[in-house]
Parts: C-alpha cells; structure tokens; sequence
C-alpha cells in the first residue's frame, strides 16, 4: 500500500535543484522547480545506473552527470540520447513545511 514519507525540510532543497534520497531499499531523486514545486523520480539514470542527484538541474530538465542525458522532471521523459527509457516518477508534495512523497 502506499504511503507518503517525509523527505526533507523544504528549505533544504534549493529551487532548482536535487537531492537523493534513500528509503526501503530503493533510491530517488527529489527536486524543487525552478517555482518550488517539488517532484520526485527514480534516483539512478536509466542508462547506467548512475546517481541523478549528482547531475545538474536546468529548468523542468535533469542532466545525467555520466554521459549528459537529460530526463523531464515532471514526467520522467527520456529527452536526449544516450537514454531512451523514461523514470518512474512519484507523487510529491509539501505537508508542514517539509517534502514528502509518496511511495
Ligand atoms: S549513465 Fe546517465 S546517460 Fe549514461
């Protein structure tokens, strides 16, 4: 079933910017737009495996610090090659401050 687990304080995160975040075995990349509004994907590129959070944040874009891919962070859309499968994207929101997504 479901749940919605809290991240971070809001204010941890910078707009337009990401952290990775581990829970129950599996890792995300949680985001703030460039508007605040945050959202969360699976945290590890669909290429190789490598770490989103250490990628860079433009606009709606996530960079893969490996080979420069790019992802949609609103909907986990693969957009530039090497990369060709799209992330699953979780539900996110701003409860007390703090971000929370559900899982
Ligand atoms: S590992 Fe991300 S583009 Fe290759």
């Amino acid at each position: 079933m479901a749940e919605w687990i809290r991240v971070c304080p809001l204010d941890e995160i910078d707009p337009e910017d990401v952290i990775r975040f581990d829970h129950a075995g599996r890792t995300f990349a949680v985001y703030r737009a460039e508007d605040g509004t945050p959202f969360a994907t699976d945290g590890l590129c669909t290429h190789e495996g490598v770490h989103l959070a250490d990628g860079l944040v433009m606009g709606d874009q996530i960079e893969c610090p490996k080979h420069n891919c790019r992802f949609n962070i609103r909907t986990g859309a693969a957009l530039r090659v090497p990369v060709c499968v799209n992330l699953t994207c979780w539900p996110a929101r701003v409860r007390d401050g703090h971000i929370e997504i559900e899982v």
